[in-house]
C-alpha cells in the first residue's frame, strides 16, 4: 500500500465552471483518486477555490456584493456542484482561509530571509479619487488601435490588442470613472526565480517519465531568451493576503497583497491543514503529507491541471517551496491537459458559451457527463464536445453495452430462476476462456489507469463491458434454458458475478451507476478483481438480488436537437 497525494488545479471563484474546466483537472483527478482508493492505497485528494485577484474583485462588483461575501457564496455553489459531479475530494478548501494566510506569509518571510525577495520600485497609475493604485484592468479608455471606447488597460476586448495602461486615450478609473489619474512610484516584491534557476533546472532534469507536454513548457521558460525571469508577487488590491513577513509587518508594503498566483498553489498545502482542522486532527495529520521530514518522503504527489497552468507548477511554485529552505514535498508527476472545445468554437466563461456544470446536471445525471468527458479527455490534442457525439456515446456505451447487459442478465434470471443467484454446476470452456480474457484485459486497463491515460482507460473499460455482451450473445442462456436449464443457470450465475465485477471496475468513472448495480446485487464487496476467475465466483448460489432500475436511458434525437439549440447562444 502506497500513499498518494493528489491535487486538482484550483478553480477560480468567479463563476460556475464549464465542462472544459471540469475535464481539465477536477474530473480526471477524481478518476485517479477513486482508482487509487479502489486499489487499496491511502489517498489524500485536495482541491479548493482560487479566490484572490482582480477577476474575483470584478465578479463581486458585478454581482453588487462585498468580495468576501461573494466568495463565500460562490464557494458554497462550487462545492455543491462538485458534490453533484461526485468529485470525491477529501477537502474542498478556500485559498482565502486563515491557514493559507498564515502559510503564505510564512513562506514569503522564509524567502526574504534566504535573500530571494527583491524590492523593486515601479511607476504605477494612482487614482486619488479611489484612494488606491489601479491594476491594469481597472483602467479604461479608448483603444489606440481600433477606437473602442471601453478598452481595458491590459487588453482591448474588441480588437484583442494587448495594451499598456499608458497606451489608452482618455484613460479613466474603471471603479469611479475618475479621469484624475497620476503616475506614482510604488514598491513591489519580486521572487528571484533567476537565482533558483539552476536548482529548478536540475530538479526538472531529474524527473523521469514526465510527459513532453510538461517538460517542454518548463524548459522553454528556463532557457529561452534570458532564461527564467524574476516574478512580481505583490499587487495593489484590497482583497488578498496582506503582505507580511511571517507574523511581522513588512515596511513599505502596507496596503498591498500577494499576487494570486503566489498564494493559490500554497493553498494545496493549506487546504490539507484545513482538512485536518475540520476533522479535529492534529497538525501532524496533514504534515505527514507535505513535510519530507515528517513522513512525506514516502508520498507520491501527483498534480492535475490544464496546460496553461504548467509554468506555475513546474517553476514558480517549486521555486517558492525550494527557496524556503524547508523540507516541503515537491510534485512527483504532473498530468496536464489540452483544451476541450464546444461545438465548433471555444468554451468561454466570459462569453457564457458552452455547457456549464449547473446546466449539465439539470439535464442529465452526472454519470452521463463523467463518462463522455473522461472517454473524450483532451490528452494528446484538443478535443471537441458535440451533441451528436455525446448522444452516440451515451446511447452506445452506457445504454446499449453496459446498461443492457445488466438488465438482460438480471431480468432473465428473475423470470427463470427467481431472485437469487442460481447454481447450475461447474463452468465450461467458454466460461474459463472468458475469465482468462477478462483477466488479460483488466491488466491492460490497470496499466492505463496507473499511467493516467484517461481516454485509453475508458476504452479498455468499455472493451471489458463488451466481452460480457459477446459472452451472453454466444452462450445464449435463453435458448440453452429450453434443453439444459442447469447450464443456463451456470451462465447466468457468471453473468451476475460479471455485474459485480463491472460495478467495481466502473466505479471510478460512473460511481452512481456502480452503486446502483452493487445495491441491486445486495452486495457491498468492492474488492478489486486481482484475479477475474476468483472474482467471478464471489457471489455464491442462493445469494439474493433484485433487478436494478434502468441504469442509463437513451438520449432521443429530439432532446439532442433541443439541447443543441438551447446551448447554441450564450448563457443568459
Ligand atoms: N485558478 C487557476 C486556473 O483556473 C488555477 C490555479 S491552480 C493553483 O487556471 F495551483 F494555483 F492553485
Ligand atoms: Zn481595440
Amino acid at each position: 500500500m502506497a500513499r498518494v497525494l493528489i491535487t486538482s488545479a484550483l478553480p477560480y471563484i468567479n463563476g460556475i465552471k464549464h465542462l472544459g474546466n471540469l475535464v481539465g483537472s477536477q474530473l480526471p483527478s477524481d478518476l485517479y483518486a477513486r482508482y487509487m482508493r479502489a486499489r487499496g492505497h491511502e489517498v489524500m485528494f485536495i482541491c479548493a477555490t482560487d479566490e484572490h485577484g482582480t477577476p474575483a474583485e470584478l465578479a463581486a462588483a458585478k454581482a453588487g456584493k462585498p468580495v468576501a461575501e461573494y466568495c463565500a457564496e460562490m464557494h458554497a455553489v462550487q462545492a455543491g456542484l462538485a458534490r453533484g459531479f461526485r468529485l470525491s475530494f477529501d477537502h474542498f478548501g478556500r485559498s482565502s482561509s486563515p491557514q493559507n494566510h498564515r502559510l503564505t506569509q510564512h513562506l514569503a518571510g522564509r524567502l526574504r530571509a534566504a535573500g530571494l525577495i527583491a524590492e523593486v520600485s515601479e511607476k504605477q497609475v494612482y487614482s486619488p479619487a479611489d484612494g488606491r493604485f489601479l491594476p491594469d484592468r481597472y483602467i479604461e479608455g479608448t483603444c489606440p488601435n481600433c477606437g473602442y471606447e471601453r478598452a481595458r488597460g491590459d487588453q482591448c476586448e474588441e480588437c484583442t490588442k494587448q495594451l499598456d495602461p499608458t497606451d489608452l486615450i482618455n484613460p479613466r478609473s474603471a471603479i469611479s470613472g475618475s479621469t484624475d489619474l497620476e503616475v506614482r512610484e510604488t514598491k513591489h516584491l519580486y521572487l528571484r526565480q533567476s537565482a533558483l534557476r539552476d536548482r529548478i533546472d536540475a530538479w526538472i532534469d531529474s524527473q523521469t517519465g514526465w510527459p513532453v507536454l510538461t517538460t517542454s513548457i518548463a524548459r522553454k521558460w528556463l532557457h529561452d531568451g534570458d532564461g527564467l525571469q524574476d516574478r512580481g508577487i505583490t499587487r495593489d488590491l484590497d482583497w488578498g493576503i496582506p503582505v507580511r513577513d511571517g507574523t511581522d509587518d513588512w515596511p513599505g508594503m502596507e496596503g498591498k497583497v500577494f499576487y494570486v498566483w503566489f498564494d493559490a498553489p500554497i493553498e494545496y498545502i493549506s487546504a490539507t491543514a484545513e482538512w485536518a482542522e475540520a476533522n479535529g486532527l492534529p497538525d501532524a495529520a496533514w504534515r505527514r503529507w507535505w513535510r519530507t521530514d515528517e513522513g512525506a518522503d514516502d508520498v507520491r504527489y501527483v498534480q492535475f491541471m490544464g496546460k496553461d497552468n504548467v509554468p506555475f507548477h513546474t517553476l514558480s511554485f517549486p521555486a517558492t517551496l525550494m527557496g524556503s529552505g524547508e523540507p516541503w514535498k515537491l510534485v512527483d508527476y504532473i498530468k496536464s491537459f489540452n483544451y476541450l472545445n464546444y461545438d465548433g468554437g471555444q468554451f468561454s466563461t466570459s462569453l457564457g458559451r458552452g455547457v456549464f456544470m449547473d446546466q449539465a446536471l439539470a439535464i442529465l445525471p452526472s454519470d452521463y457527463w463523467r463518462w463522455w468527458l473522461l472517454s473524450h479527455a483532451p490528452e494528446s490534442s484538443d478535443s471537441e464536445f458535440t451533441w451528436e457525439n455525446f448522444q452516440a456515446s451515451v446511447n452506445k456505451d452506457l445504454a446499449d453495452v453496459l446498461g443492457n447487459f445488466v438488465s438482460r442478465v438480471s431480468k432473465f434470471c428473475l423470470s427463470k430462476f427467481g431472485p437469487a443467484v442460481p447454481d447450475g454446476g461447474e463452468w465450461g470452456d467458454r466460461e474459463t476462456a472468458l475469465a482468462a480474457e477478462i483477466n488479460r484485459r483488466l491488466r491492460v486497463h490497470e496499466g492505463c489507469m496507473e499511467a493516467m491515460e484517461v481516454r485509453k482507460s475508458a476504452a479498455e473499460l468499455r472493451a471489458i463491458w463488451v466481452l460480457g455482451n459477446e459472452y451472453l450473445q454466444e452462450a445464449a442462456p435463453w435458448s440453452v434454458f429450453k434443453s439444459d436449464p442447469a447450464a443456463a443457470a451456470m451462465q447466468i450465475r457468471l453473468g451476475l458475478n460479471l455485474v459485480r465485477l463491472y460495478a467495481v471496475i466502473s466505479r471510478p468513472f460512473i460511481p452512481d451507476a456502480a452503486a446502483a448495480m452493487m445495491a441491486a446485487l445486495g452486495c457491498d464487496d468492492w474488492s478489486w478483481p486481482e484475479d477475474a476467475s476468483a472474482a467471478l465466483r464471489l457471489l455464491e448460489p442462493g445469494h439474493g438480488f433484485s433487478v436494478p432500475d434502468m441504469l442509463f436511458r437513451k438520449i432521443t434525437d429530439a432532446e439532442r436537437d433541443d439541447w443543441a439549440q438551447r446551448f447554441s447562444g450564450t448563457r443568459g
